[in-house]
């Protein structure tokens, strides 16, 4: 048995979110001990450098929203072979997030809902730990940020530009959530009377951190699946007609039959993500980047997502269920 097929074997008896800390923490301790590379045998070079919103990614695969909430891995999953992880989501002050039990993983269905509510340990802690550990990465930092809690929707603009403000010297780029299902409202922010607002706020204040570096910092709206088209269509259209850099298609969906709270991922998500990936493709064509997320489980998977036109490709709920066979597989997809 390879040690990849061993490590999943122990973490799917675990309960889903301590087995989630518990994997990240093995691969830290495997990484400390330089062990990394004889362990998943990893012996080749799999990156083929790209350039996209003026950053050199070191390959096409990254690391979703969520699984670095607080961005004590990043280092590690880039060690392993990710050219991109996305830390957070963060928000402004730290949050505990919904109560427990609020991850569910169906194995056979390769599925998990969660409904854990921006859990993070707020920006002056996830800002300690992204400088901590930038020293060690050499991939592209995706820092996703998010309201708190308690902030209505009309105020939402402020925290956000707080958090351009916060991390600006640390991220690559910045990734907007409005999509996660599960922050109350969160989601009203796609429509016209929010949405307008924070888009003019946050791109003026971009082009204000971007004088300050004399150097572009890409923005990318994280889009949720369940938007109509119709409102998907304005989503984006608006976007690119204020300079918005790319759009990560999609977030977890509420569309699923599992009778518990919380958004969809995984294998239930595939097909909406590849639709909404096509429609919004032929809306931006080569406007700006495309990150495809949601249901990535196989090589297949990778393959379609590029022939569908994605510039980048983000694994969650496979690389939890598949491990780093899935990582392998999908950078063997994008060096070719
Ligand atoms: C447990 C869990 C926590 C997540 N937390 C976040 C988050 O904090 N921010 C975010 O943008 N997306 C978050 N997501 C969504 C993922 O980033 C991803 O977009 C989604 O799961 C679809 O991809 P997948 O089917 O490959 O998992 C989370 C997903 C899961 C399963």
């Amino acid at each position: 048995m390879s040690f990849n097929n061993f490590a999943l074997s122990i973490s799917r008896k675990l309960p889903p979110e301590f087995s989630n800390k518990f994997s990240l923490n093995a691969l830290k301790l495997i990484y400390k001990f330089n062990l990394t590379k004889i362990l998943f045998s990893l012996n080749k070079n799999q990156n083929l450098p790209s350039n996209y919103f003026g950053l050199d990614f070191p390959n096409k695969i990254g690391v979703a929203g969520g699984l670095d909430k607080n961005a004590n891995y990043f280092h590690v999953l880039g060690n392993l072979g990710f050219g991109f992880v996305e830390v957070g989501t963060i928000t402004l002050k730290p949050q505990s997030g919904n109560p427990k039990p609020r991850i569910h993983r169906f194995n056979n269905e390769e599925t998990i809902i969660n409904s854990l509510g921006f859990n993070n340990v707020g920006s002056v802690k996830a800002l300690e730990n992204i400088e901590r550990n930038k020293k060690n990465f050499s991939g592209i930092l995706g820092v996703s940020i998010g309201k708190g809690k308690e902030i209505s929707n009309k105020k939402a603009h402020e925290d956000y530009l707080h958090l351009l403000d916060y991390f600006k010297d640390v991220a690559d780029y910045f990734a907007i959530n409005i999509s996660s299902p599960n922050t109350k409202d969160l989601r009203k922010l796609s429509e016209d009377e929010y949405f307008r607002k924070l888009i003019d706020e946050i791109t003026n204040k971009r082009e204000q951190i971007s004088k300050g570096f004399s150097k572009h910092k890409p923005i990318v709206i994280k889009v949720s699946p369940d938007e109509s088209l119709n409102n998907l269509e304005k989503i984006i259209s608006y976007s690119l007609s204020n300079g918005i850099d790319g759009f990560i298609l999609t977030n977890t969906s509420m569309d699923h039959e599992y009778n518990m709270l919380g958004g969809v991922s995984g294998r239930p998500l595939r097909q909406k993500s590849e639709e909404s990936l096509k429609f919004v493709r032929s809306i931006v064509k080569d406007k700006a980047v495309i990150i495809s997320s949601g249901g990535l489980m196989t090589k297949e998977d990778a393959i379609k997502r590029f022939t569908l036109k994605a510039d980048l490709i983000q694994l969650y709920s496979g690389f939890v269920f598949k491990g780093n066979s899935l990582l392998q597989d999908c950078l063997d997809v994008s060096s070719t």
